[in-house]
């Protein structure tokens, strides 16, 4: 069967088509329009500018896979449908919709979150037919990116069990406002990963909530790293590029040993076969290394770099997945966006 997905969650406008059956699929196309550009001077995404973007995006999007690909073959769109911003996640909405009535289909409802899960599952890989990874459950699931920061107990496809989230800013967000603040642009992980490299000394950040249950918090970090800007500014009167690169090293350290910490304890007591780390943070090779290394005695799972950030393709594995275990699959008319989870 052929599946159509379709992403615009955020600042990325994607769709791609999978033609899938039984444990094999293959990519007949991986379409992505980064916005990164747009939002950058404003340092983070503006959703109307996003939900603009998106509407221009995805019909351009959609004649690259009609050169080759006759779309009235299409067997079901999957659309991610939340969380996410809400004038974007209507835009794509409205784009499914429009679509799925011109060619009679019904719609697999994606959760953003479910979709980087399923990026774990397959290879960015062109015209090939791939097997679907196999994965030892019961996992462990770590979802972090710009908005989320949730751990999971993952026994099946579909079973889910939430074991924590942040109850205040995301592993994403924290990078993302820490590079805003030492004025490094936007989207700051992969920029704090790049500064990172080249630093020589790292600051000592507090850990909140480290000892206490399974749920994140970073906003205490967020504030330390804030004073400790301060701090530095004061003594040397400017914050030079050798002090950009120890800060930068400074977060991301503590923000990554914060994730694995927690990670540690939810293993010890569920005792999971395997760990998944997936979602635009997980992009990061400093935190891929630390994890590797930290947890030696079980498999540490990881999305393709390039599939941990948000696309099409993730959402159209993630709605074969939930077509096939569940049968989900709605007349366009069901079909409810939420920019929070519900
Ligand atoms: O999953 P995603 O594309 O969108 C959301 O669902 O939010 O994740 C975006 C987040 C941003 O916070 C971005 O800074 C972060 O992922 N990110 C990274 C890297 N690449 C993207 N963080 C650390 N290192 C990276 N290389
Ligand atoms: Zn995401």
């Amino acid at each position: 069967m052929y599946l159509l997905g379709i992403e615009s969650t955020c600042d990325e406008s994607g769709i791609a088509l999978i033609e899938a059956r039984g444990e094999k699929v293959k990519i007949l196309a991986h379409e992505l329009r980064s916005q990164i550009k747009i939002h950058q001077p404003y340092g983070g995404v503006v959703p109307l500018l996003a939900a603009r973007e998106h509407k221009k995006n995805l019909p351009f999007l959609l004649t690259l896979i009609e050169k080759n690909f006759d779309l009235r073959k299409i067997d079901y769109l999957a659309f991610s449908v939340g969380p996410g911003l809400l004038p974007a996640l209507v835009e794509g909405k409205e784009f499914t919709i429009n679509l799925a009535k011109k060619f009679n289909k019904k719609i697999i409802p994606v959760d953003h979150l479910y979709a980087h899960f399923a990026s774990v599952f397959i290879k960015n890989k062109l015209h090939v037919w791939q097997k679907i990874k196999k994965i030892n459950f019961p996992v462990l699931v770590l979802i972090v990116s710009g908005g989320h920061t949730n751990l999971y107990f993952v026994e099946d496809l579909t079973k889910f069990k939430k074991l924590g989230q942040t109850i205040d800013d995301a592993a994403g967000e924290t990078l993302d406002k820490g590079a805003r603040a030492l004025n490094l642009g936007y989207p700051g992980g992969p920029i704090i990963e790049e500064k990172a490299k080249r630093a020589k000394n790292v600051y000592p950040l507090p850990k909140p909530l480290l000892e206490k249950g399974l749920n994140f918090s970073f906003s205490g970090l967020k504030t330390a790293f804030n004073e400790l800007i301060k701090e530095i500014k004061e003594a040397k009167g400017t914050i030079d590029e050798e002090e950009i690169y120890n800060l930068s090293a400074s977060l991301q350290k503590t923000v990554f040993e914060i994730l694995i910490y927690k990670l540690n304890k939810a293993r010890e007591f569920y005792k999971p076969k395997e760990i998944i780390i997936t979602g635009g943070v997980s992009a990061n090779m400093t935190l891929r290394k630390m994890a590797k290394k930290f947890f030696r005695n079980i498999k540490v799972i990881f999305p393709e770099r390039i599939l941990s950030t948000d696309n099409g393709l993730n959402i159209a594995v993630g709605g074969y997945f939930l077509l096939k275990e569940k049968s989900l699959a709605l007349e366009p008319e069901k079909i409810e966006v939420y920019p929070r989870k519900i």
